[in-house]
């Protein structure tokens, strides 16, 4: 059962995730440990450390990624509300937020703007980001919701027209058969007058992809390691995260960035709550992470694969990051 709990009058924060989905994510740890290669979902990379180190990330010199996006977001927010119309904001791996406000102040300027759904598998997040908003925005009403959303899209309550936003690429780190999953779990329930705002990065120099995914402050290595660090509480593990290399490189035939951890020495690892006992030889990479790489085309075969059509497509005089915008299509 989910719990939505009033935390205050503009409040609300519904948690769809459980304790008792602990058994289906240990069981789904146990597989694609045993795969091979080995990997980890990356959804642990989030916890409250997890989601601290991401933020930082996003400020790295080399992360062009969230600073294009938010310069994009600006020179067009006040004509995607002006075209949505839309009352009501939700925003899928909502994190911090960083990026909201944007469109939150477009909204308002239009004079629409009455609800703020943030939607982040981080309860941590989620909380802090309702607080911080109904405390800038005086009318905004938030429903925050704690899930997942490969799981829970059709548990948003349904309400007036909406724009459902999913930023930082965040799409790109799924496969592309689960990517037009996800896409059709957010197309499914949507109205006729819904808009859904995706933001992707491009296909580009080579150099500059593989500098957003190895900065020279090391910060992407240590959030890469952090995930060792939540399945070593989730699963009673000991792994050594100082004993793993963070690897990262564009794989040009399937256009992702492969973001791994490799053993340094050979790493005997327990995981109490799994009765499982790994040996992972040395330079052996454990595998947590793709950030796939879009052109237009490839955007608009998997929005049209989802159930949408490509309204408008928007990019950065550089061409290094895109949003765009569509509607369910018939
Ligand atoms: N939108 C923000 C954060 C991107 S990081 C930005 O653009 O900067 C990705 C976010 O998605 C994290 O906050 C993470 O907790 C969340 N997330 C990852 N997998 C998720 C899932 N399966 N369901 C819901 N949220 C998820
Ligand atoms: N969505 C982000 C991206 O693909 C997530 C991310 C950034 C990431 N840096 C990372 C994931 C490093 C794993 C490791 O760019």
């Amino acid at each position: 059962m989910a719990t939505t709990t009033p935390v205050s009058e503009r409040i609300r924060v519904e948690v769809q995730l459980e304790p008792s989905h602990r058994e289906a994510d240990l069981a789904e740890l146990r597989a694609t440990l045993m795969e091979s290669p080995r990997r980890i979902p990356s959804k642990y990379f989030y916890d409250q450390q997890g989601s601290a180190l991401f933020e930082q990330i996003t400020e790295l010199p080399e992360y062009y990624l969230a600073r294009t996006e938010r310069s994009l977001l600006e020179s067009i927010a006040d004509e995607v509300a002006a075209r949505t119309g839309a009352e009501e904001l939700v925003e899928l791996g909502a994190g911090a937020a960083t990026k909201t406000r944007i469109l939150l102040d477009a909204m308002s300027r239009q004079g629409n703007l009455r609800l703020y759904v943030p939607f982040d598998v981080s309860e941590s997040e989620v909380r802090r980001v309702a607080e911080e908003l109904t405390r800038e925005y005086d009318e905004l009403f938030v429903h925050g919701m704690v899930a997942d959303f490969t799981h829970h899209l059709d548990e948003i309550p349904p309400g007036d027209p909406r724009l459902v936003i999913l930023l930082g690429s965040t799409i790109g780190n799924y496969r592309p058969e689960e990517a037009v999953e996800l896409l059709q779990g957010v197309c499914d329930p949507m109205a006729a007058g819904d808009f859904f705002l995706l933001g992707v990065d491009l296909v580009k120099d080579v150099e500059r992809l593989e500098a957003a995914y190895n900065d020279s402050a090391g910060i992407t290595a240590e959030f890469n390691r952090n995930i060792l660090r939540v399945v070593n509480r989730l699963a009673e593990a000991d792994f050594r995260p100082e004993s793993y290399r963070h690897v990262a490189f564009f794989d040009r035939e399937n256009s992702w960035i492969e973001i791994s951890l490799a053993a340094e020495t050979d790493q005997p690892v327990r995981l109490e709550a799994l009765d499982l006992t790994l040996s992972i030889e040395a330079e052996e990479k454990i595998h947590t992470e793709i950030s796939s790489k879009y052109d237009r085309p490839m955007v608009e075969e998997m929005l049209v694969a989802s159930g949408f059509r490509l309204a408008e497509w928007y990019t950065d005089p550089d061409r290094l990051f895109a949003l765009a915008l569509a509607r369910k299509s018939g």
